[in-house]
């Protein structure tokens, strides 16, 4: 059975569907079954990034309410052989309930090496909804004060939920606007004040915005899918050094 694994954050659009979409592919590229779920009721992302939208006729809220088989709402991306998608309900009020979400996600993760979770920004019930089936959490941050502080809050909240495996994520990181920024001495002082463990720095990379923007696969030689690459590893068990020479 695959591992369960939301992409949360405290602060809005820091990139969590980005790195769930790249993390998905990187994923995938490795040989992996990974089905990646939209958690984003609403205000769904992940089927326009991984260019699945014109398909799409059912989601997850089709599933719960009976109108379609699983198999039904699970798009294969076709430019990641390995990559399917579940996508989030179009409207929020169609949010699937927490419980109903714990009773599903493992048994769709039998099919699975990996079973990614697109966390939507807030608190609420898509909130709640989202990290309900999770075994553990990736928190996605940008090196700044406010996003820090809100990752701290989620930190709690996770905790409270059970989901003590949690791994920071710094997004968007480049070396000059963090040394300008002048808010913190190194890495590590951001990491102290996220309170979580470091798992992976993805850079600032515009290929990462183009290729969510355009639906297209990221380039395998880019620094993003570089360190999604990594991060990918590290998920899986393997000891891969942080590289931050290239950012
Ligand atoms: N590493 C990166 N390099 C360049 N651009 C990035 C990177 N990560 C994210 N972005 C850009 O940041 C914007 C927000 O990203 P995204 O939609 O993934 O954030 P989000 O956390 O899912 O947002 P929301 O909270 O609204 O769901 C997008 O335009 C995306 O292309
Ligand atoms: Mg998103």
């Amino acid at each position: 059975m695959g591992a369960v694994t939301v992409i949360t954050s405290g602060k809005g659009g820091v990139g969590k569907s980005t790195i769930s979409a790249g993390l998905g592919s990187a994923l995938a590229r490795r040989g992996r079954r990974v089905l990646l779920i939209d958690g984003d009721a609403g205000l769904r992302s992940l089927d326009h990034m991984l260019s699945v939208s014109e398909q799409l006729v059912f989601d997850i809220s089709d599933v719960i309410a009976g109108n379609c088989e699983p198999i039904r709402a699970i798009y294969p991306c076709e430019q990641e052989p390995g990559l399917f998608l579940l996508p989030a309900p179009s409207r929020e009020e169609d949010t699937v309930r927490p419980a109903v979400m714990r009773r599903l996600v493992p048994i769709l993760a039998r099919y699975y090496d990996h079973v990614l979770i697109d966390c939507p920004a807030g608190i609420g019930l898509t909130f709640y909804s989202a990290i309900s089936a999770a075994d553990r959490a990736l928190v996605v941050a940008t090196p700044d004060p406010v996003c820090l502080r809100d990752c701290d809050k989620v930190r709690l909240l996770l905790t409270k939920q059970g989901i003590s495996s949690q791994r920071l994520i710094i997004n968007r990181f480049e070396y000059s606007s963090f040394v300008k920024m002048n808010c913190y001495t190194d890495l590590d002082s951001v990491i102290d004040s996220a309170g979580i463990r470091l798992i992976a720095v993805v850079p600032e990379d515009i290929h990462l915005a183009v290729s969510t923007a355009n639906g297209s696969p990221v380039p395998l030689k880019t620094p993003g899918a570089q360190a999604l690459g990594r991060l990918a590893a590290r998920l899986e068990g393997e000891q891969v050094p942080l590289v931050l020479s290239r950012m």
